[in-house]
């Protein structure tokens, strides 16, 4: 089967903003305990953070880590994790229905993303709480010192401020599971009110709204409607939020999952710029995708549970290759969006429905889905091209005709780089790609595949290379059947 992808120099979707590589450290499940953070760990630094998760991270190039929720966020009060360990309290996540000894907190969040290299996007709890603890939380983060605030961050060890610029107001308040659910009317006058006095204290901060939780809310898409006629001059993003699943263990439909995201995201604009004719407005609504990802393996091991521990096994999904072919189309889908989508959040980092797995007190892997985020992140990065895909396609149930050829290029100015992402949803077909591009000319430098003969496979402790990338040789473009690809291609210019 042939495809071929036309478009051209000129042809240009967008600038990607690296922050699309963003990711997500919840405070919960193991994510912290016994991921990020582990005293005692063989490898653990002076402070207890794993140097093992972190050489991981920093292999990922994340640019942006949201923290500390999620769920966690609408009942969790700041003050709790900052000062002297012993004197912290413990708490309870009604969230996640676990204990919260606070060891990790705010200033130990800070100093980790120094250690990883990433900015971080602080989300505020507008479920239990308000304008007060949202403004006391930006005073100690971000004011140089000579406040009752920012003097006690300074006693706490950070002289100077962390200068966090990403500030998520709380997080899916539309959702009834949320503690402190609200209306969307409810929650665009506080979201309004929180942003507002969060850009007295500084104009330039930028200030994420909640969306929907997923498509499938009742809500949707009434809900981004609603708050952003209260919000839309004062925030500059509005986030999105999906996951994605295969319980049926329908490959074709599963494959075709980026066709949700594009949906999602398009109806998404279409909101954001009809709010914006509304409002007669001459700003741009940014997205912000701040979770996203496939969630499904753990569930049933998720029930078992037992209430109330410190870092329990939750949502340690365990992924196989179908779901990084699936986490590669999702990617795609993301940079297809670069003109608006800004900045995205893989939900999550470390072993909650992460690509980095731990064990306690044991090794770090690497899943099967951290792959295509870890190519997509490092070379991913440039402008994304508008192109057209000329390739066959099947008729899915869900999804309506589906192209056998997830497929984008990004084109790296500085490199002088041409890099396609592709993946062939075939299952037996291989595809051969022919490029016309008008204003390009180079060569094939390098093609990197994710193969496997088992679309359950999956990377563990015993076989943490099971699911690796492969060099492809030769200089054919060719995709296999149920591939991935990244090929790059070095330019004449
Ligand atoms: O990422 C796991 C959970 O999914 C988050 O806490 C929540 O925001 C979402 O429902």
């Amino acid at each position: 089967m042939k495809c071929i992808i036309r478009g051209g120099r000129h042809f240009v979707i967008g600038q990607v903003d690296k922050r699309i590589f963003g990711s997500f450290l919840e405070q919960f499940g193991r994510a912290v305990y016994g991921g990020v953070y582990e005293p005692g760990h063989v490898n653990a630094d002076g402070e207890g953070m794993r140097r093992d998760v972190i050489d991981l991270v920093r292999e990922l190039d994340v640019p942006v880590v949201r923290f500390p929720g999620g769920n966690y966020v609408s009942n969790f009060n700041w003050e709790d994790s900052i000062g002297p360990k012993n004197e912290r309290p413990t708490r309870l996540d009604l969230a996640w229905r676990a204990t919260d000894p606070n060891q990790f907190g705010l200033d130990e969040f800070m100093r980790w993303t120094r250690k990883v290299g990433c900015e971080p996007m602080m989300v505020v709890n507008l479920g239990t709480r308000g304008i007060a603890e949202a403004r006391d939380l930006v005073e100690y983060c971000n004011h140089p010192g000579g406040s009752t605030l920012s003097d006690r961050r300074r006693s706490n060890g950070a002289e100077e401020p962390y200068g966090i610029t990403m500030w998520g107001l709380g997080n899916e308040m539309d959702g009834p599971w949320q503690v402190g659910h609200k209306t969307a009317h409810e929650y665009g006058r506080l979201a309004s009110e929180v942003g507002k006095a969060i850009k007295l204290f500084d104009p330039k901060l930028e200030l994420i709204a909640c969306g929907s939780s997923n498509s499938e809310m009742d809500t949707f898409p009434e809900w981004e409607e609603t708050v952003l006629e209260h919000t839309y001059e004062v925030v500059d993003y509005l986030s999105l939020h999906m996951y994605f699943r295969n319980d049926e263990d329908d490959l074709a439909t599963y494959l075709a999952s980026s066709k949700r995201m594009d949906a999602f995201i398009d109806t998404v604009i279409s909101v954001c710029d009809y709010v914006k004719a509304k409002k007669r407005s001459k700003k741009t609504m940014y997205l912000c995708f701040d979770e996203w990802n496939v969630w499904f393996h753990s569930n049933e091991q998720d029930k078992t549970l037992e209430p109330w521990t410190v870092g329990p096994h939750l949502l340690e999904d365990v992924y196989t290759f179908e779901d990084a072919l699936v986490v590669a189309c999702l990617l795609n889908s993301l940079l297809r969006h670069a003109d608006r989508v800004k900045i995205a959040c893989l939900a999550q980092l470390v072993n909650t429905i992460a690509p980095i797995m731990t064990e306690d007190g044991g090794p770090a892997w690497r899943q099967t889905i951290y792959w295509p985020f870890y190519y997509a992140s490092r070379y991913g990065r440039g402008e994304v091209l508008d192109i057209r895909l000329e390739v066959g396609t099947y008729e899915n149930a869900t999804y309506g005709e589906v192209e056998w050829v997830d497929g984008l290029i990004v084109h790296h100015k500085e490199e002088r780089e041409l890099v396609l992402f592709a993946v062939n949803r075939h299952p037996d077909t291989e595809i051969t790609l022919t490029l016309d591009l008008s204003g390009f000319e180079g060569e094939q430098i390098e093609h990197i595949t994710l193969e496997c003969d088992d679309m359950k496979a999956t990377n563990t402790k015993e076989h943490p290379d099971r699911v690796a990338p492969q060099q492809r040789s030769g200089t054919g473009l060719a995709l296999s059947p149920l591939s991935w690809n990244m090929v790059r291609f070095a330019l004449k210019e």
